[in-house]
């Protein structure tokens, strides 16, 4: 065993990987889309497969939710098998008005209440964490390849699912507004919980990484979809990751 998380050996991930948060999802999504696919880690369950996508290697590992769960398989992705370009592929709530549930949206940048980015700079800047432009501008030119209306923009990465606080009057802001009016207000789109990492150590590594979401819930209009909505849902962003992390 090569890491402490992982059971693959050095050779059996692919450069380019695709990250869902759920080990279900990594397995159907790794049998609906690639060929010969192997299967090289089942360790704590949180699976990892090896097939290929139109002749191309590419890996599925699931990764956990949030920052640390995710944060220790992408940093053993990228230092230990040597993955370079990383795409996220997960679910997000909406935030913005214009964001309805099922949208596919590309993060250009996050935003994140997790101290993951002061701790690494020790406070001494907000460092801002980006999409890789190569990976953000294909993903963009395929998602309109393939006919699917793809929103491109900032999101938050939260440390919590459950925060009520963010929605209650004048906690954090001067002017009377919630948090989530402050930064929806600024333009952030949606919540999510892993893709400041995904950012900040994929720029450490010098590697490439995306996030792209499907909307699963709106936290404004109060929405959700089912389990097996979600599932179905999925397809529309796993091509647009997949014909991206493949391109040269
Ligand atoms: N909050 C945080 N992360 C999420 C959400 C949410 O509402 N939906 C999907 N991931």
């Amino acid at each position: 065993m090569a890491s402490p998380h992982n059971s693959a050996e050095i050779g059996d991930i692919a450069e380019r990987v695709l990250l869902p948060g759920d080990p279900v999802r990594a397995k159907v999504i790794a049998k609906n889309f690639l060929s010969d696919v192997k299967q090289y880690t089942e360790v704590r369950n949180m699976y990892g497969f090896t097939g290929k996508y139109k002749g191309v290697p590419v890996s599925i590992q699931a990764t956990g939710m949030g920052i640390p769960s995710f944060s220790i398989y992408v940093h053993e992705l990228i230092h230990v098998y040597g993955a370079k370009k990383l795409i996220r592929i997960g679910t997000c709530g909406g935030m913005h008005k214009d964001l309805n549930l099922r949208d596919v949206l590309i993060a250009q940048g996050v935003s994140t209440d997790s101290s993951i980015v002061e701790k690494t700079f020790g406070g001494a800047i907000n460092f801002s964490l980006l999409a890789d432009f190569d990976l953000l501008s294909k993903a963009v030119t395929n998602a309109k390849k393939l006919k699917i209306p793809a929103k491109v923009g900032n999101v938050i990465c939260t440390d919590r699912f459950y925060n009520d606080y963010n929605d209650k009057d004048g906690v954090f802001s001067a002017n009377g507004q919630t948090l989530n009016e402050k930064m929806i207000q600024h333009g952030i789109l949606a919540v999510e919980m892993e893709s400041a990492a995904l950012y900040l150590l994929a720029a450490e590594a010098q590697v490439q990484g995306l996030a792209i979401f499907t909307v699963s819930d709106h936290v404004v209009k109060k929405e959700y979809t089912t389990a097996e909505e979600r599932e179905k849902d999925f397809n529309d962003m796993v091509k647009i990751a997949l014909e991206t992390v493949i391109q040269e």
